[in-house]
């Protein structure tokens, strides 16, 4: 058969409000045109993010009601720490509440003032924590990874080359390498094992440790197997254990590939900087067998790690988003091409030519694919990246509007809609104007800056 079809049936539904385009224009501008400021139920489809907001399975709600929420020593950590043990064997694994809570507390221990930390890129709150320790993230995807519309098959790698000269430019405040897979803030675009196992070998040669943040590794596992040489034969488990065989760590958001609605965990190797990072986490997070989650969500994850490998399940969700790219594709247009694993990125910058980068044509785009058919999606461009830490503002590398797909909670038909909305868009999108912001937070001010339309 031709059709890939979603591989579960529905057994519980929320309902969407239904909302009228002068209402959701009013809605927008009180929230001072910032998508986070829209109250979800104003949303018809939500895609600003994959995180968290995944449906779980029947087998996740049962295995929440086994959660045991003993204070220390819970078998539901047992079992949490067993599944991701399964794939990613860390000798200590570290749950957190989610990837940023995992991420602040590494760089407690790793940053600071006049470190510099290299990845492909870095997602915001990973730059937020490096940033807020003193120390500077720097990017290095390869060059073919920031040109939305060339197609490659590992358009997340890290640039070797660069990395090299890199370390030996940098090396004395370098305290790691980190490489993110799939890479999300370059359009979601997925990591060779091949280049995972290299960065790796780099660091180490620099004796340096390499550390992964694997939100959505099983998305990258399956670009491996379907895209990478000799990989076709090997299963998905088998494919993920190698991408972390050369790690030293691992940072993880358990919202993304776990099928969590809340989690995440730092997973390391090395005995002292365990015994610090628990220290961090008994004082911020809570107790090392728990840490910033409840039983019954460590349970919920650890079913959810087995389900996430699953290849029906890896082989629909891949083509749910690549469906959206190529319909977008045949409509002109620019999408971040080939599709990625989470989400379909939308080249604002080249759809709006006539808007600056720094008048934020993804925030164009947004509001009124908002304002038109009630999507709610993400700027990933000079909004969210343009603020430098010395207070200067410059374009960011692209201008991206960002459709996050959640995992198994829309339909066919959802995205159907999606598309239809872009049909519409596409026939006023040269009458679009740009914004300016009016208020800004000091860091991450994507997620609270009140913008204002220009002209
Ligand atoms: N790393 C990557 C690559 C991410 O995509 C995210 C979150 C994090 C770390 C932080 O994890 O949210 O659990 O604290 N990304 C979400 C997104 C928010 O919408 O892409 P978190």
């Amino acid at each position: 058969m031709k059709t890939i079809i979603e591989p579960f049936r529905i057994k519980s539904v929320e309902p969407i409000r239904m909302t009228t385009r002068s209402e959701r224009a009013d809605l927008i501008k009180a929230a001072n045109y910032n998508l986070f400021g829209l109250h979800s139920d104003d949303v018809l489809i939500d895609l600003l993010t994959d995180s968290g907001t995944g449906a779980m399975s029947a087998e996740q709600w049962a295995a929440v009601m086994r959660g045991d929420e003993s204070y220390a020593g819970s078998p539901s950590f047992l079992r949490f720490e067993q599944a991701v043990k399964e794939l990613m064997p860390f000798k200590h694994v570290i749950p957190t509440h989610q990837g940023r809570a995992a991420e602040a507390i590494l760089m407690q221990i790793i940053g600071g003032m006049g470190k510099r930390i290299p990845s492909n890129t870095h997602f915001d709150t990973t730059r937020g924590n490096i940033e807020a320790s003193g120390a500077i993230g720097d990017d290095l995807v390869i060059e073919e990874g920031k040109d939305p519309s060339l197609d490659h098959p590992f358009k997340g790698n890290i640039d070797l080359p660069k990395l090299e000269a890199y370390l030996s430019e940098h090396g004395a405040a370098v305290p790691a390498v980190m490489l993110t897979i799939t890479n999300n803030a370059g359009g979601g675009q997925p990591v060779s094992l091949a280049n995972i196992h290299a960065a790796a070998e780099i660091a180490h040669a620099h004796g340096k440790p390499f550390i992964i943040d694997g939100c959505r590794f099983a998305e990258n596992a399956w670009f491996i197997k379907t895209r990478e040489d000799g990989q076709q034969d090997r299963s998905i488990p088998d494919i993920v254990r190698d991408c972390f065989r050369l790690a030293d760590a691992m940072t993880m958001s358990a919202k993304k590939d776990a099928f969590g609605n809340i989690g995440g965990w730092l997973a390391l190797n090395d005995d002292d900087m365990a015994e610090e990072a628990r220290a961090h986490l008994i004082r911020t997070e809570g107790f090392p067998t728990y840490g910033g989650m409840a039983g019954r969500d460590l349970e919920a994850l650890a079913q959810g790690l087995k389900e996430i490998v699953q290849e029906d399940y890896l082989r629909y969700r891949i083509r749910a988003n690549s469906y959206i790219v190529e319909r977008l594709d045949a409509l002109g247009v620019p999408v971040v091409k080939p599709a990625g694993g989470h989400a379909v990125f939308i080249d604002a910058r080249a759809w709006l030519p006539h808007v600056e980068p720094l008048a934020y044509p993804g925030q164009a785009v947004a509001v009124a694919l908002y304002e038109i058919a009630g999507i709610r999606s993400c700027e990933i461009g000079t909004a969210m990246f343009g603020r430098q830490p010395d207070g200067s503002e410059h374009p960011a590398a692209m201008d991206l509007v960002r459709l996050a797909i959640p995992r198994r909670t829309y339909t066919q038909s959802h995205a159907d809609y999606v598309v239809e909305a872009f049909e519409e868009l596409a026939s006023i999108k040269d009458r679009l104007q740009g914004y300016k912001i009016v208020k800004e937070p000091k860091r991450l001010r994507h997620f609270t800056c009140a913008f204002a339309p220009l002209g």
